[in-house]
Protein backbone atom coordinates (compact mmCIF):
# COMPACT_ATOMS: atom_id res chain seq x y z
CA UNK A 1 0.00 0.00 0.00
CA UNK A 2 1.36 3.36 -0.74
CA UNK A 3 2.18 5.28 2.19
CA UNK A 4 -0.27 7.87 3.31
CA UNK A 5 -2.49 9.13 6.22
CA UNK A 6 -3.31 6.95 9.14
CA UNK A 7 -6.95 7.54 8.95
CA UNK A 8 -9.21 7.50 5.71
CA UNK A 9 -10.10 10.69 4.02
CA UNK A 10 -13.70 11.30 4.78
CA UNK A 11 -12.87 10.92 8.53
CA UNK A 12 -9.61 13.55 8.36
CA UNK A 13 -11.91 15.77 6.52
CA UNK A 14 -14.81 15.72 9.12
CA UNK A 15 -12.28 15.92 11.63
CA UNK A 16 -10.73 19.18 10.54
CA UNK A 17 -14.29 20.41 9.85
CA UNK A 18 -14.76 20.14 13.57
CA UNK A 19 -11.94 21.95 15.27
CA UNK A 20 -12.19 25.07 13.14
CA UNK A 21 -13.44 26.78 16.20
CA UNK A 22 -10.09 26.66 18.02
CA UNK A 23 -7.62 25.70 15.27
CA UNK A 24 -5.26 29.06 15.20
CA UNK A 25 -5.23 29.13 18.76
CA UNK A 26 -4.50 25.84 19.09
CA UNK A 27 -1.90 25.92 16.63
CA UNK A 28 -0.21 28.69 18.57
CA UNK A 29 -0.65 27.37 21.82
CA UNK A 30 1.04 23.96 20.93
CA UNK A 31 4.45 25.80 18.88
CA UNK A 32 5.12 28.71 21.27
CA UNK A 33 3.73 31.15 18.59
CA UNK A 34 6.46 29.61 16.26
CA UNK A 35 4.09 28.27 14.06
CA UNK A 36 3.70 32.13 12.47
CA UNK A 37 7.37 32.40 12.12
CA UNK A 38 7.96 29.40 10.18
CA UNK A 39 5.20 30.41 7.83
CA UNK A 40 7.05 33.60 7.57
CA UNK A 41 10.28 31.64 6.68
CA UNK A 42 8.17 29.56 3.90
CA UNK A 43 7.37 32.89 2.29
CA UNK A 44 10.46 34.05 1.64
CA UNK A 45 11.55 30.95 0.10
CA UNK A 46 7.84 30.85 -1.96
CA UNK A 47 8.97 34.23 -3.02
CA UNK A 48 12.04 33.69 -4.54
CA UNK A 49 10.31 31.24 -7.28
CA UNK A 50 11.54 33.90 -10.30
CA UNK A 51 8.58 36.46 -11.44
CA UNK A 52 8.51 39.81 -9.23
CA UNK A 53 5.72 39.45 -6.25
CA UNK A 54 3.26 41.34 -7.50
CA UNK A 55 3.18 38.89 -10.85
CA UNK A 56 3.62 35.85 -9.14
CA UNK A 57 0.60 33.46 -8.76
CA UNK A 58 0.79 31.18 -5.93
CA UNK A 59 -1.14 28.03 -4.74
CA UNK A 60 -1.86 27.02 -0.78
CA UNK A 61 -2.87 23.27 -1.12
CA UNK A 62 -4.75 22.61 2.35
CA UNK A 63 -4.99 25.90 3.48
CA UNK A 64 -7.14 25.49 6.70
CA UNK A 65 -8.01 28.98 8.22
CA UNK A 66 -5.68 30.20 5.35
CA UNK A 67 -2.54 31.65 7.16
CA UNK A 68 0.07 30.56 4.44
CA UNK A 69 -1.94 32.13 1.99
CA UNK A 70 -3.01 35.29 3.99
CA UNK A 71 0.74 35.82 4.37
CA UNK A 72 1.94 34.78 1.14
CA UNK A 73 -0.71 37.77 0.04
CA UNK A 74 0.79 39.85 2.97
CA UNK A 75 4.52 39.43 1.24
CA UNK A 76 2.93 40.89 -2.14
CA UNK A 77 2.52 37.76 -3.66
CA UNK A 78 0.20 39.08 -6.53
CA UNK A 79 -2.46 36.45 -7.39
CA UNK A 80 -3.13 33.46 -4.28
CA UNK A 81 -5.47 30.45 -4.36
CA UNK A 82 -5.82 28.86 -1.03
CA UNK A 83 -7.33 25.11 -1.62
CA UNK A 84 -9.06 23.11 1.24
CA UNK A 85 -11.21 19.92 1.53
CA UNK A 86 -13.09 20.69 4.58
CA UNK A 87 -15.94 23.40 3.68
CA UNK A 88 -15.66 24.56 7.48
CA UNK A 89 -11.89 25.49 7.04
CA UNK A 90 -12.35 27.54 4.14
CA UNK A 91 -15.28 29.63 5.20
CA UNK A 92 -13.16 30.44 8.27
CA UNK A 93 -10.27 31.24 5.54
CA UNK A 94 -12.81 33.42 3.28
CA UNK A 95 -14.25 35.04 6.80
CA UNK A 96 -10.39 36.14 7.96
CA UNK A 97 -9.33 37.75 4.77
CA UNK A 98 -12.71 39.63 4.16
CA UNK A 99 -12.12 41.02 7.84
CA UNK A 100 -8.59 41.69 7.42
CA UNK A 101 -9.76 44.26 4.37
CA UNK A 102 -6.70 44.24 2.60
CA UNK A 103 -6.12 43.68 -1.10
CA UNK A 104 -6.07 41.63 -3.40
CA UNK A 105 -8.29 39.62 -2.05
CA UNK A 106 -7.45 35.75 -2.08
CA UNK A 107 -9.56 33.21 -4.58
CA UNK A 108 -10.62 30.35 -1.85
CA UNK A 109 -11.19 26.99 -3.53
CA UNK A 110 -12.83 23.78 -1.95
CA UNK A 111 -11.13 20.81 -3.34
CA UNK A 112 -8.96 17.66 -3.23
CA UNK A 113 -5.64 18.09 -3.52
CA UNK A 114 -5.59 14.68 -4.64
CA UNK A 115 -7.24 16.15 -8.33
CA UNK A 116 -7.12 19.51 -8.13
CA UNK A 117 -9.45 21.53 -10.55
CA UNK A 118 -6.35 23.68 -12.20
CA UNK A 119 -5.00 23.36 -15.60
CA UNK A 120 -1.48 22.13 -15.93
CA UNK A 121 1.22 24.75 -15.49
CA UNK A 122 -0.87 27.06 -13.38
CA UNK A 123 1.36 28.39 -10.82
CA UNK A 124 4.52 29.69 -9.96
CA UNK A 125 5.09 28.27 -6.61
CA UNK A 126 2.98 25.56 -4.55
CA UNK A 127 3.04 25.92 -0.91
CA UNK A 128 1.70 23.20 1.81
CA UNK A 129 2.20 23.68 5.63
CA UNK A 130 0.75 20.63 8.22
CA UNK A 131 -1.01 19.16 5.24
CA UNK A 132 0.52 16.36 3.33
CA UNK A 133 0.84 14.39 6.37
CA UNK A 134 -2.72 14.14 5.92
CA UNK A 135 -3.59 12.90 2.41
CA UNK A 136 -4.01 9.10 1.67
CA UNK A 137 -0.79 9.08 -1.03
CA UNK A 138 2.00 11.22 -0.36
CA UNK A 139 3.94 10.45 -3.44
CA UNK A 140 0.38 10.86 -5.82
CA UNK A 141 -0.50 13.79 -3.75
CA UNK A 142 3.57 14.92 -4.95
CA UNK A 143 2.82 14.67 -8.10
CA UNK A 144 -0.21 16.63 -8.41
CA UNK A 145 1.47 19.48 -6.66
CA UNK A 146 4.50 18.94 -9.57
CA UNK A 147 1.56 18.81 -12.02
CA UNK A 148 0.35 22.29 -11.11
CA UNK A 149 3.92 23.69 -11.68
CA UNK A 150 5.09 25.72 -14.56
CA UNK A 151 8.51 24.66 -15.55
CA UNK A 152 11.25 25.90 -12.38
CA UNK A 153 8.39 26.11 -10.30
CA UNK A 154 8.77 25.85 -6.64
CA UNK A 155 6.94 23.52 -3.91
CA UNK A 156 6.93 25.18 -0.40
CA UNK A 157 6.26 22.20 1.77
CA UNK A 158 6.35 22.60 5.60
CA UNK A 159 5.63 19.53 8.22
CA UNK A 160 5.78 18.51 11.28
CA UNK A 161 8.98 15.40 10.60
CA UNK A 162 10.06 13.23 13.26
CA UNK A 163 12.95 14.04 15.12
CA UNK A 164 16.25 12.90 13.56
CA UNK A 165 18.02 11.36 16.59
CA UNK A 166 16.16 8.50 18.08
CA UNK A 167 16.37 9.82 21.90
CA UNK A 168 14.91 13.11 21.59
CA UNK A 169 12.72 11.27 19.18
CA UNK A 170 11.34 9.07 21.75
CA UNK A 171 11.30 12.04 24.09
CA UNK A 172 9.08 13.59 21.95
CA UNK A 173 6.68 11.22 20.53
CA UNK A 174 6.19 10.50 24.70
CA UNK A 175 5.87 14.27 25.49
CA UNK A 176 3.20 15.08 22.57
CA UNK A 177 1.11 12.03 22.68
CA UNK A 178 0.11 12.52 26.41
CA UNK A 179 0.36 16.82 26.39
CA UNK A 180 -1.87 17.21 23.16
CA UNK A 181 -5.01 15.40 23.46
CA UNK A 182 -4.72 16.84 27.18
CA UNK A 183 -4.55 20.52 25.54
CA UNK A 184 -6.90 19.52 22.81
CA UNK A 185 -9.51 18.19 25.14
CA UNK A 186 -9.30 21.06 27.51
CA UNK A 187 -9.32 23.54 24.43
CA UNK A 188 -11.04 22.31 21.32
CA UNK A 189 -12.87 19.73 23.63
CA UNK A 190 -11.53 17.19 21.17
CA UNK A 191 -8.86 15.36 22.41
CA UNK A 192 -8.83 12.30 19.82
CA UNK A 193 -8.02 15.37 17.40
CA UNK A 194 -4.79 16.54 18.81
CA UNK A 195 -4.20 12.59 19.78
CA UNK A 196 -4.03 12.22 16.10
CA UNK A 197 -1.48 15.17 15.41
CA UNK A 198 1.12 13.10 16.84
CA UNK A 199 0.20 9.68 15.65
CA UNK A 200 0.55 11.15 11.88
CA UNK A 201 4.12 13.44 12.77
CA UNK A 202 5.16 9.56 14.07
CA UNK A 203 4.15 7.46 10.68
CA UNK A 204 5.12 10.46 8.69
CA UNK A 205 8.63 9.86 6.44
CA UNK A 206 11.74 11.09 7.74
CA UNK A 207 13.22 14.64 5.93
CA UNK A 208 15.41 12.46 3.47
CA UNK A 209 12.77 10.54 2.23
CA UNK A 210 10.54 13.13 1.78
CA UNK A 211 12.76 15.06 -0.16
CA UNK A 212 13.63 11.26 -2.68
CA UNK A 213 10.12 11.26 -2.84
CA UNK A 214 9.74 14.68 -4.32
CA UNK A 215 12.26 13.86 -7.10
CA UNK A 216 10.18 10.84 -7.67
CA UNK A 217 7.18 12.79 -8.05
CA UNK A 218 9.12 15.08 -11.08
CA UNK A 219 10.65 17.50 -9.18
CA UNK A 220 14.84 18.32 -10.35
CA UNK A 221 15.82 18.69 -6.86
CA UNK A 222 14.88 19.45 -2.95
CA UNK A 223 16.14 20.87 -0.48
CA UNK A 224 15.35 21.33 3.39
CA UNK A 225 15.89 22.42 6.36
CA UNK A 226 14.77 21.59 10.08
CA UNK A 227 13.15 23.76 12.38
CA UNK A 228 11.12 23.77 15.88
CA UNK A 229 14.57 22.19 17.31
CA UNK A 230 14.28 19.50 14.37
CA UNK A 231 10.53 18.81 14.69
CA UNK A 232 9.54 20.32 11.56
CA UNK A 233 10.64 20.41 7.91
CA UNK A 234 10.98 22.79 5.16
CA UNK A 235 11.46 21.41 1.85
CA UNK A 236 11.92 23.69 -1.22
CA UNK A 237 11.59 21.40 -4.03
CA UNK A 238 12.10 23.15 -7.78
CA UNK A 239 10.36 21.65 -11.10
CA UNK A 240 12.79 20.77 -13.86
CA UNK A 241 13.29 24.00 -16.05
CA UNK A 242 12.47 24.25 -19.72
CA UNK A 243 15.11 22.53 -21.20
CA UNK A 244 17.08 24.67 -24.33
CA UNK A 245 16.81 23.98 -27.56
CA UNK A 246 14.67 23.97 -30.55
CA UNK A 247 11.01 23.04 -30.88
CA UNK A 248 7.94 22.56 -32.40
CA UNK A 249 6.05 25.88 -32.03
CA UNK A 250 2.26 23.93 -32.47
CA UNK A 251 2.66 22.21 -29.43
C1 LIG B 1 -3.22 20.72 9.91
S1 LIG B 1 -4.23 21.59 8.81
C2 LIG B 1 -3.11 22.77 8.08
C3 LIG B 1 -3.80 24.04 7.65
C4 LIG B 1 -2.90 25.18 7.22
N1 LIG B 1 -2.14 24.85 6.03
C5 LIG B 1 -1.99 25.64 8.32
O1 LIG B 1 -0.80 25.81 8.09
O2 LIG B 1 -2.48 25.89 9.43
C6 LIG B 1 -4.43 20.43 7.50
C7 LIG B 1 -5.44 20.87 6.46
O3 LIG B 1 -5.34 19.96 5.37
C8 LIG B 1 -6.62 19.80 4.82
N2 LIG B 1 -6.58 18.59 4.00
C9 LIG B 1 -6.22 17.35 4.40
N3 LIG B 1 -6.31 16.49 3.36
C10 LIG B 1 -6.72 17.22 2.29
C11 LIG B 1 -7.00 16.89 0.94
N4 LIG B 1 -6.89 15.64 0.47
N5 LIG B 1 -7.39 17.88 0.11
C12 LIG B 1 -7.53 19.16 0.57
N6 LIG B 1 -7.31 19.51 1.84
C13 LIG B 1 -6.90 18.56 2.69
C14 LIG B 1 -7.52 19.73 6.04
O4 LIG B 1 -8.87 19.98 5.75
C15 LIG B 1 -6.90 20.81 6.94
O5 LIG B 1 -7.51 22.06 6.74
Amino acid sequence: MAPGAIRPRDEVRAMFDRIVPRYDLMNRLMTGWRDVAWRKRAVREALKAGPPPALLSALDVATGTGDLALALRDAGAGDVVGLDFAPAMIDEALRKDAASGRLPRIGWVEGDAMAMPFANESFDVVTVAFGLRNMPDYRAALREMARVLRPGGLLVCLETTPHPWPPVRWLVDWFLARALPFLGGRLAGDSEAYAYLPASTAAFPDAETLGRMMLAAGFARARYLRLGLGTVALHVAAMPALEPGIGDISA
